[in-house]
């Protein structure tokens, strides 16, 4: 299985809670490497060309508002089947059909203020990694890879 990157990102509403540290740690205690990261007031712009595919919604204006509300935690993770791996930690995007255990069973109620955004797809995780960081990683080597 190749290794793959994907974005994450907490949300304004995981931000303000402190979850940042939270979140983080499921992944790197999973075995996946954090490879760029940053906080960061969205944009309008940004955050519109990230939902995109979203304009048609009805909840696309209440989205982008609440995206740009308060600053977001954007992060580039990567490893072996990280982008459907992180999507089955962050579970389904209602919370209230997020299986237990997983970040969005555990800390949301609402499918507005959901607390984590992950790319759904190869194709996605390219275009938001370009989006949000320029394409740009940091190259370092995990001292624990040897037993993952
Ligand atoms: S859809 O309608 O199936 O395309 O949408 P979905 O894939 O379920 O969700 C895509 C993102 O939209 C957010 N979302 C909402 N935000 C605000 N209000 C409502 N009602 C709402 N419904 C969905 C959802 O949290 C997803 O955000 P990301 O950041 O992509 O996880």
């Amino acid at each position: 299985m190749a290794v793959e990157q994907t974005f994450l990102m907490v949300k304004p509403d995981g931000v303000q809670r402190g979850l940042i540290g939270e979140i983080v740690a499921r992944f790197e205690k999973k075995g996946f490497k954090l490879v760029n990261a940053k906080l960061i007031q969205v944009p309008r712009e940004l955050a519109e060309s990230h939902y995109a595919e979203l304009s048609d919604k009805p909840f696309f204006g209440e989205l982008v508002d609440f995206i740009t509300s308060s600053p977001v935690f954007g992060m580039i993770w990567e490893g072996e089947s990280v982008i459907t791996t992180a999507r089955a930690m962050m579970g389904a995007t209602n919370p209230a059909n997020a299986a237990p255990g997983t970040i969005r069973n555990d800390f949301a109620i609402s499918v507005g203020m959901n607390i984590i955004h992950g790319s759904d797809s190869p194709e996605n995780a390219k275009r938001e990694i370009d989006l949000w960081f320029g394409g740009e990683t940091l190259a370092y080597e995990k001292a624990i890879n040897k037993w993952i």
